[in-house]
């Protein structure tokens, strides 16, 4: 039994239940599955069953071309309970409902709890659980799943694990980031571990550096409120991007189960180099939010001016940050990592830049870069690029750069399982390798605080940058010597281009 705490929210309409549907008509629910939706407001079992599932536009996109009768049964596993406002009172209530309908379905005992409430009351549901019981595991599993933003801080991340592990034990919680459910950052791990080929190469002797990309073509949109409070640094670097770098940086594991994986993920996140002093912050890190301008002749709002924002705010919507990791395997070797909001196109991308040929034998090639690249291209146009030199049929011996590439899309069997139906599954099934462990977020936050602080006191160096371009004027200074951000198209085989915001 799922059971989902602020199911009449966003992300169980946007995701939960349309991975749900999918799990379901791939056939990987079991048939007793039910959902029970909690949340504060009034709803009775039908009024939530039209809600989330057939009436969600998330959903009836999926569903349009299923029969009433797949639909409707897929309805029927959903049920609703509703609790106090403060989510602090009525657990017995739940706990007979969760019983009844253990009962009555023959779960087993067997319950996850979703947790995709406001983060302040994670530990709240979690004492009132274990007050009824409901972590006990004599009879079936009991495992929760915590939604992000997990912490705002070092701090107050510690809080939360000590907090939820006062109820849970470790191996009961399920930290999720929805980067991990992706299979391209799964693909991290095969890339690296299953080729003979990329590993000798793996290291600060023929790596020159290392740049991840995330950009999202769209501004805060609705989330400004919460979005003005956290800021990209938190939004996306925290979690998403750090776990992609500590694949990036990761060594073999022992073997390809959860704990090994983690523990080698953990010693990686350890490994960077935490900035200290202001001097350091100040060269390694840029801040910028994007300003009111017009794309293709279209007006758009700058992020100051978006409903939810302070007018005055200095929440970065741009993070650009250059680190080192200090590990024997990437001494040396810069980390380039950025992700921002109102860029020219929604793209994710890891590039490893090769060192140049030690000697340069063919001085007469116009190369734009020297270097050879590997390119995994997250999302969209999921797959991987080598760029390569060629010489160019004719006389003499003129170099150019070639790709060699690979799309998923592809595939002949090419059905990939989105981010929060791989999650969910792997939940159900007790594998916690694609959730995040303790001391991984942690280790997190113990990189990212310092810069979070300087940004905070410092009053200077939050530029703009208008929507549609590639941050703010000076982002690719944070680049040694005269290296830029590899700024992609649309297409993974694009040069650096420029493609103006949709
Ligand atoms: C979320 C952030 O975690 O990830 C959002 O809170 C962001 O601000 C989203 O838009 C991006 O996810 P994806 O899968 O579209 O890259």
């Amino acid at each position: 039994m799922l059971v989902i705490f602020g199911a009449s929210g966003d992300l169980t309409a946007r995701k939960l239940v349309p991975a749900l549907y999918n799990l379901y008509k791939s056939k990987h629910l079991p048939e007793n599955f039910v959902v029970l939706g909690v949340s504060r407001s009034n709803l009775t079992d039908g009024e939530f069953r039209r809600k989330v599932a057939l009436e969600s536009v998330y959903l009836t996109e999926r569903t349009k071309n299923d029969s009433a009768e797949v639909i409707n049964t897929f309805a029927d596993k959903f049920f609703y309970e509703d609790l106090g406002a403060d989510y602090n009172h009525g657990y017995d209530r739940l706990a007979t409902r969760i019983s009844d309908l253990n009962a009555k379905y023959r779960t087993d005992g067997n319950y996850i709890f979703y947790f995709s409430t406001p983060p302040s009351l994670y530990e709240i549901i979690a004492r009132n659980l274990s007050q009824q019981q409901l972590n006990i595991e004599d009879n079936g599993w009991k495992r929760i799943i915590v939604e992000k933003p997990f912490g705002y801080s070092l701090e107050t991340a510690k809080n939360l694990n000590s907090g939820l592990q006062h109820y849970f034990a470790e191996s009961q919680i399920y930290r999720i980031d929805h980067y991990l459910g992706k299979e391209t950052v799964q693909n991290l791990l095969v890339t690296r571990f299953s080729n003979s080929i990329f590993e000798p190469l793996w290291n600060r002797n023929y790596i020159n550096h290392v740049e991840i990309t995330n950009a999202e073509s769209v501004g805060v949109e609705k989330r400004g409120g919460y979005y003005d409070k956290s800021g990209a640094l938190r939004d996306m670097f925290q979690n998403h991007l750090l776990q992609i770098v500590s694949l990036i940086v990761m060594e073999p594991p022992l073997d390809a189960s959860a704990l090994e994986i983690r523990n080698e993920k953990v010693k990686a996140l350890k490994s960077l180099r935490i900035m200290r002093d202001e001097e350091t912050l100040f060269n390694n890190t840029i801040r910028a939010q994007y300003l009111a301008s017009v794309v293709d002749g279209k007006p758009i709002k700058g992020y100051r001016e978006e409903e939810g924002v302070d007018p005055n705010s200095k929440t970065e919507t741009y993070a650009a940050v250059k680190f080192y990791v200090d590990n024997w395997r990437w001494k040396g070797v810069p980390f380039y990592v950025r992700t921002a909001k109102m860029m020219p196109t929604k793209v994710t991308e890891v590039v490893i830049h090769f060192k140049s040929p030690h000697h340069q034998l063919f001085k007469n090639s116009d190369l734009q870069s020297k270097d050879n690249q590997l390119i995994i291209r997250i999302q969209p146009d999921e797959g991987i690029l080598i760029k390569f030199g060629v010489k160019v049929p004719g006389q003499g011996f003129k170099v150019e750069r070639a790709n060699l590439d690979f799309y998923y899309s592809g595939l002949a069997e090419n059905n990939v399982m989105e981010a929060y139906e791989r999650l969910l599954l792997d939940a159900m099934q007790g594998d916690a390798t694609l959730y995040a462990r303790a001391d991984e977020v942690e280790a997190a936050w113990a990189f990212v605080d310092p810069i979070l602080e300087y940004w905070k006191r410092s009053d200077i160096n939050i530029y703009g940058y208008s929507a549609g371009v590639w941050g703010p004027a000076n982002s690719d200074d944070l680049l040694e010597g005269d290296l830029k951000w590899r700024n992609p198209g649309a297409n993974l085989a694009d040069d650096p281009g420029f493609c103006l915001i949709k």
